[in-house]
């Protein structure tokens, strides 16, 4: 009897993820036989899951929260763009049996920008709010679009200002706190990496701050539009989008890497929003 080539995604909580049947649609569509299936797994027994999954015999497996910094700990070769974001979201077995770390959600925000919104960002004023993993983690792929500048914010403005100095090689990037943001305006993409959304909180973002014609963009999403989606249209973006295009990109990411297939991910995309 041949078994499924068998994928996960571990997390605390896990019951709620959309991955396993944004996998299985995918799989679906591309004919891929294989089974994806959500664990809930807490950080003091990663280690021991991750060994085990590998041992008998998974393929590979995504990480979410709190799990992506301990994988990056734990995998011993990385992508570039996975060793800058400190954080591992999709783990691959290789033909040599090692285990290769990625990170795949700022591809998968910039191929949602730029491929199903039509929003390029070279040349791009971008203020990203937040300097926590979400935004360490984007941060590399964002830069590699040449946008003009981007401005990190920060509650607590030493973390973006050391979180700008670790990418600084990488573009012009720079850091500071929500009181400074209006001397950098206007920006003509607003990210929004903070936790806030999460709450329904929004940072202390002052008047002004978006270019005509400015887009926003909450990496967080839900069935209701988030506080920031509604700040964005509230204060005159052409489109003010949340991160559930984000989310189903960086699966397809994930799915490429292990499977080399690129799944469409519109149509899954549409049927997520449809189920909202
Ligand atoms: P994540 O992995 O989701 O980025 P994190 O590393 O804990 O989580 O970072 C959360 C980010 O959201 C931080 O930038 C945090 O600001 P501080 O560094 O000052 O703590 C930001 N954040 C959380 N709640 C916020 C709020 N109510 N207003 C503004 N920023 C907030």
């Amino acid at each position: 009897m041949t078994s499924l080539d068998r994928y996960a995604v571990f997390g605390q909580p896990i019951k709620h993820s959309k991955s396993p049947r944004i996998h299985q649609l995918f799989a679906e569509q591309t004919g891929q036989a294989l089974m994806y299936t959500a664990e809930e797994v807490s950080a003091n027994v990663f280690t021991a899951m991750a060994e085990t999954f590998f041992a008998q015999g998974g393929k590979g497996f995504n990480c979410t929260v709190p799990l992506k910094e301990l994988a990056w700990a734990w995998t011993a070769r990385k992508t570039e763009r996975a060793e800058l974001a400190k954080a591992v979201n999709t783990l691959a077995l290789q033909v040599d049996g090692s285990v290769l770390g990625d990170n795949t959600d700022g591809c998968g925000l910039v191929r949602d920008l730029l491929v199903n919104h039509g929003i390029a960002l070279a040349g791009k004023r971008i203020l990203l709010l937040g300097a926590g993993g979400a935004s360490r983690g984007i941060l590399l792929p964002l830069l590699e679009q040449l946008p003009a500048c981007i401005v990190i914010a920060n509650r607590t403005t030493d973390k973006a200002v050391a979180l700008a100095a670790e990418f600084a090689h990488k573009g012009d990037v720079s850091g500071c706190g929500f009181a400074d943001l209006s001397s950098h305006a206007p920006f003509e993409v607003i990210l929004n990496a903070t936790s806030a959304s999460l709450s329904g909180q929004l940072p202390p973002l002052p008047a002004g701050l978006l270019a005509e014609q400015g887009v926003c963009y909450d990496l967080a999403y839900g069935n209701e539009p988030t506080a920031f989606v509604r700040w964005g249209l509230e204060n005159g973006a052409i489109k003010s989008l949340d991160g559930l295009g984000m989310l189903v990109e960086q699966a397809a990411e994930a799915f490429f890497i292990w499977r080399g297939v690129r799944p469409e991910t519109l149509p899954v995309i549409a049927l997520l929003n449809a189920e909202r």
